[in-house]
Parts: C-alpha cells; structure tokens; sequence
C-alpha cells in the first residue's frame, strides 16, 4: 500500500444519509460507533422533519431537502435507505447521473430498476453497493460476486424474508396466532411499512431477483417469476406438516436445471429437519448455497432490523473506501444460463369451495383428501402452469406449497 492509498483511506468520508426509519438510525448509530470507516454523516435527508424519532441527532442535521445533499460538493458517497420505491430511484439514479457513489438497501427499487442501474454506473463511471437489499447482515450478494465466480454453482435457496419466517415460527413452535405474529413483526421492526410484501412472498422475491444476478449473471424480470405466499397458511395447512414431522416455510429458490437452463420462484415449501433452512426460526434468514464439487454451504443470520442491516451498509461503506464496485462479470460471460419456467414440480394445494383438481391442470394427482371442512390434493404441475393460473390461485381459500423435488439424492 503506498502511503498516498493509506493517508486517502484514513481521510473522513463524507455521507449524505437518505432516510431515517428503522434502518436509517441504525445506520447512524453504526457508522458513529465505528472506529474505522472514518466516517461522518454530513447530512441526513427524510421526508417528514416534524416526525418524532427514537435517535437524537445534533441540530441542523436533518433537512427535507434532497438539494441539501446533492449540491454539497463535499459528499462522497450517499447511503439511501428510504421506504419508497419511487423515491429511492429518484435519489440513486440522480446521485449516480451525477457521479456519486450510492450505497442502498431498497430491494425493490433496486430488483425493478438494476438493468438501467448497472449502466448508469458503467456510464457514470460510478458505483452502486447493495449487500443490505438482501437478507440484511448476510452478505449474500459479494459473496456470489467475487466467490462463487464459475460454473460450478448449482442453486441459490433460502429463506430470504425475517417478517415472514418470524410469523411462520411463533405460529408453529409457540401456538401463537398468526395476525398477532404479524402484529408483533410490525412492532420489532423487521416488516416492511407495508406487510404484504413480506407475506405474499414479494420481498423474497426481490432478493431472489438481485441474487440470481450476482449467482447467474441474468437479471428476469419480477413479473416473471412465481411468486406464492404465506397469508392463505390454514391450520390444517400446519397441522399436515406437524403430522409429516415438517415445517413450512417461505423459500425462495434459483435452481440450474441443467448445463443451460435455470428456473427460479417463491412459494412455501414443506421443509424437513434434514434441511439446513428447517432451523432457521423468528426473524433470520438462512441461504443454502449448492455446488459440484462442494455439495452444499450455508449462511446463516439477521435478515431483518435496524441494526443487522445497518451492519450491512457498513461494510459498503468500508468496501467503497477500497474503490469497490460489482461487476457484474457473469453478465458477459459466453454462456449464462437461460431461465426457463418448463419445469416440472410437486406441490401441496389445500381448498375449500374451488374446485382445485379439475381447475388447476395437473399433469399427475398422486394424493387427494377431502373432507367437510377442507380439503388438499398433492400433484405434478409444471410451473408454467402456476404462472398461468395466479388468479385461480390467489382465492382465500386455497393454499399452495412446494415438496422439494429438485437435488433429493444429494440432501442428506
Ligand atoms: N421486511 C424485510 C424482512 C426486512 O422481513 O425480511 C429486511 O429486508
């Protein structure tokens, strides 16, 4: 290291903060107690001055104008953390039009946006970070970037959603009901503002997007993807799994199918104690990384909350003091993967008054069993089919989940 990299990485790095929620005050309480990042919040951007907040911050701190930062020449790096789609794309892609390096955790702003975000930062000559998008203090995303860097990488799965897996445990291992679970996910922080996207499976569904990207090198459109959730769950949906010695969860799964083709989706799987991911309980997030050669990896850890996170922006912070930025080398490679929904899976559907056998268009029924108050038919499908099918799906009655099919001989 020549004494100019050391005397650059000891300087104070000046970040415009947008965002002030749970997150945004981890972020400040983190990158205050950090005796390395050699940070400073310069400025700290929310929408609503007035709003009372747990963080006491020094006077003049904060300002509800986005100019406050963008025209500060002093800022080098902006860390966006905001609840809003929209609004996080006005603020990463005008910092990257102007240069400025963004470190951001908006997952879906991000999932909807990264083709043009990855050429505004080729163009810009800038960098986007954005490890805290998914699965909070995991840091999935550089990992499958630098590490996993061949062809070896078979699947990417996990659990990828706090609020919803915190739900599906207190309901199963403590009895508890499921909207008091929710209730209680809102309060500890780890749901979104809005909850329907952690339990109709959209949150982990942005995580797969941005995942697939740094696994595979292919960025599918989240339309494309199916995507099933938790917030149909019966109790005799819980009951089945207790019964089978299993528990459900909400996974979300990026699978090779062959040399050439990969498939991904969410949906609630039946999960049983051999599986890594059958232990990851309340707010954590549990990634199953699989392979030739090596079989499988796991990572395990917060996926959700204030703190978690805010680590997560931390260490792209740091990273960023080392001119780090993604990429995206698999995007070039000669032969990425294509994605592919002519797959083959089995699946759980329970119902009550919609007629799911006939309607659905299974291509094989091996288990049915009706009842007067429920009912649930056990089947092949492909997932064409289940894209095909979202409306029929989306009744209140039904409830769907997958029986893992794919790697079966290799699990345990
Ligand atoms: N609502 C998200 C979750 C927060 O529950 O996982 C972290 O992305």
């Amino acid at each position: 290291m020549t004494p100019m990299e050391t005397t650059n990485r000891r300087q104070t790095l000046n970040i415009g903060l947008f965002g002030f929620g749970t997150v945004g005050q981890g972020v400040y309480k983190v990158i205050a107690g950090s005796r390395n990042a050699h940070a400073v919040i310069r400025k700290v951007c929310v929408r609503n001055l007035e709003k009372k907040r747990d963080t006491v911050v020094p006077k003049g701190l904060l300002t509800d104008n986005a100019d406050d930062i963008f025209n500060d020449a002093g800022i080098d790096l902006i860390v966006e953390v905001v609840d809003d789609a929209a609004a996080s794309y006005r603020i990463v892609t005008t910092a990257l039009k102007q240069g400025i390096p963004v470190v951001s955790g908006s997952k879906a702003m991000i999932a909807e946006h990264l083709p043009e975000l990855i050429r505004l930062q080729r163009e810009n000559g800038t960098a986007l970070l954005y490890d805290a998008s998914s699965c909070g203090s995991i840091p999935v995303i550089r990992n499958l970037e630098e590490y996993y860097d061949n062809d070896l990488l078979l699947e990417v799965k996990g659990i990828l959603n706090g609020s919803s897996n915190y739900i599906l445990s207190r309901v199963f291992d403590h009895g508890e009901s499921y909207e008091g679970a929710l209730r209680k996910a809102q309060k500890l922080g780890f749901a979104e503002s809005d909850p329907t996207f952690d339990i109709s499976g959209k949150d982990s569904l942005y995580k797969l997007i941005i995942i697939t990207v740094h696994a595979l090198g292919v960025y599918v459109k989240p339309e494309d993807v199916f995507t099933y959730g938790i917030s149909t769950i019966h109790e005799d949906d819980i009951r089945y799994a207790r019964e089978k010695g299993m528990k459900i969860k909400l996974v979300a799964q990026v699978v090779k199918v062959s040399d050439d083709r990969f498939t991904m989706f969410v949906m609630p799987e039946f999960v049983s104690p051999s599986r890594y991911i059958y232990s990851v309980d309340n707010e954590y997030n549990g990634v199953v990384i699989r392979g030739e050669c090596y079989d499988r990896q796991f990572m395990f850890g917060k996926g959700a909350g204030g703190l978690p996170t805010a680590s997560s922006i931390l260490s792209d912070v740091m990273a960023r003091r080392h001119d780090y930025r993604y990429e995206y080398k698999k995007m070039g490679y000669i032969d990425t993967p294509v994605y592919t929904t002519d797959v083959t899976l089995k699946v759980y559907v329970y119902f009550e008054t919609t007629d799911i056998p006939t309607q659905l268009g299974f291509e094989r029924i091996s288990e049915m069993y009706t009842s007067d108050t429920g009912n649930y038919v056990i089947g092949d499908i492909t997932l064409d089919t289940l894209l095909s099918s979202r409306e029929l799906l989306s009744a209140p009655d039904i409830f769907l989940a997958n029986i893992p099919t794919f790697f079966l001989d290799k699990d345990d």
